[in-house]
């Protein structure tokens, strides 16, 4: 296991789901942390639950309110926290909402929601925090999905986010190579958070057909293959086998996959027709 005894993480989105287990892993392996979100309740909570993992007399978690797709608060108040706590060695991009439903079901203000906190409030922290990272260099993993390279039923407005972050990662790896600065893109499958149970409440029911009977994964498996990812240098770190091989058979046969995924979304239209429910 690496030593990350001197490494401070800025984790958004730390205080629940994927976050949350990665801010658990990185205290476990002896990194200060940042917990950054909305709810204090939730990040206080957070806080405990990872203070009491560790054993030494200094506080190893701090916590920072704001709303990362707003970009005067985080230029306002993540330099204070730099100032307070040092600058990161390691950045997550983890705070993301998702919501699937029918494309004309997704009104205009739900779509910018999804696009400011997943995309926008991507970039914000990235701007604030990146400069401060230079001198010592560090790595800088944002938060994607496998809805960030398969266009997903359902999530026209979570993929168009997805996508983005993808793209972000991209572009921003080869820039901030001169700096020391790495980059890269976690995509988990369905993963078992709040976030997860959140998105079924809406989900149409051929992308229910389309997860089929795939058990999600925990946020611990999540974290844990992120932190293998980022120590190995990679740059898209897919955790879990199948969307892994998602990912290679929409690089090499594109039409392959649309054609499997157009014909189990008939199926399932077929049996809500059957239902009565279409
Ligand atoms: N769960 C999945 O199946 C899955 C799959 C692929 C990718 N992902 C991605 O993984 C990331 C983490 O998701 P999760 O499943 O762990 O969700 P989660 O358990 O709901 O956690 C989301 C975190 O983001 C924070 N957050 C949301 N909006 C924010 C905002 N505007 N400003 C600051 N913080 C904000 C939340 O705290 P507050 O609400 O208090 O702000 C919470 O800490 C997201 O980017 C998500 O899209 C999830």
């Amino acid at each position: 296991m690496k030593d990350y005894s001197t490494k401070i993480a800025y984790i958004t989105g730390g205080s629940s789901g994927i976050g949350l287990s990665l801010a658990r892993e990185l205290v476990k392996r002896g990194a200060k942390v940042v917990l950054i979100a909305r709810d204090r309740d939730r990040l206080e909570h957070a806080c405990n639950a990872l203070e009491s993992l560790t054993t030494g007399r200094h506080r190893n978690v701090s916590i920072v309110s704001l709303d990362v797709s707003n970009i005067d608060q985080v230029r306002e108040m993540l330099p204070k926290t730099v100032e307070l706590s040092g600058a990161p060695d390691i950045l997550v991009n983890s705070a993301g909402i998702g919501y699937s439903n029918y494309f004309e079901r997704i009104p205009y203000e739900k779509f910018m929601d999804i696009i400011n906190i997943n995309l926008i409030g991507t970039w914000n922290s990235i701007t604030v925090l990146e400069p401060y990272m230079r001198d010592k260099g560090g790595t800088i993993v944002n938060i994607s999905s496998i809805a960030g390279f398969l266009g997903i039923f359902g999530s026209t407005a979570y993929s168009a986010s997805k996508f983005g972050v993808i793209g972000l990662s991209e572009a921003l790896r080869g820039e901030l190579k001169r700096y020391g600065i790495s980059v890269s893109v976690l995509c988990p499958p369905d993963t078992d958070t709040p976030q997860l149970a959140e998105e079924n409440k809406t989900k149409p029911a051929e992308t229910k057909a389309l997860s089929g009977k795939a058990k999600p994964m925990s946020s611990e498996a999540v974290a844990k293959a992120c932190i293998r990812g980022m120590e190995k240098g990679k740059f898209m770190i897919i955790p879990g086998s199948s969307g892994k091989v998602i990912y290679l058979e929409k690089r090499l046969f594109p039409s392959l996959v649309n054609w499997r995924i157009d014909i189990l979304i008939q199926r399932a239209q077929r049996d809500l027709k059957k239902n009565g429910i279409y």
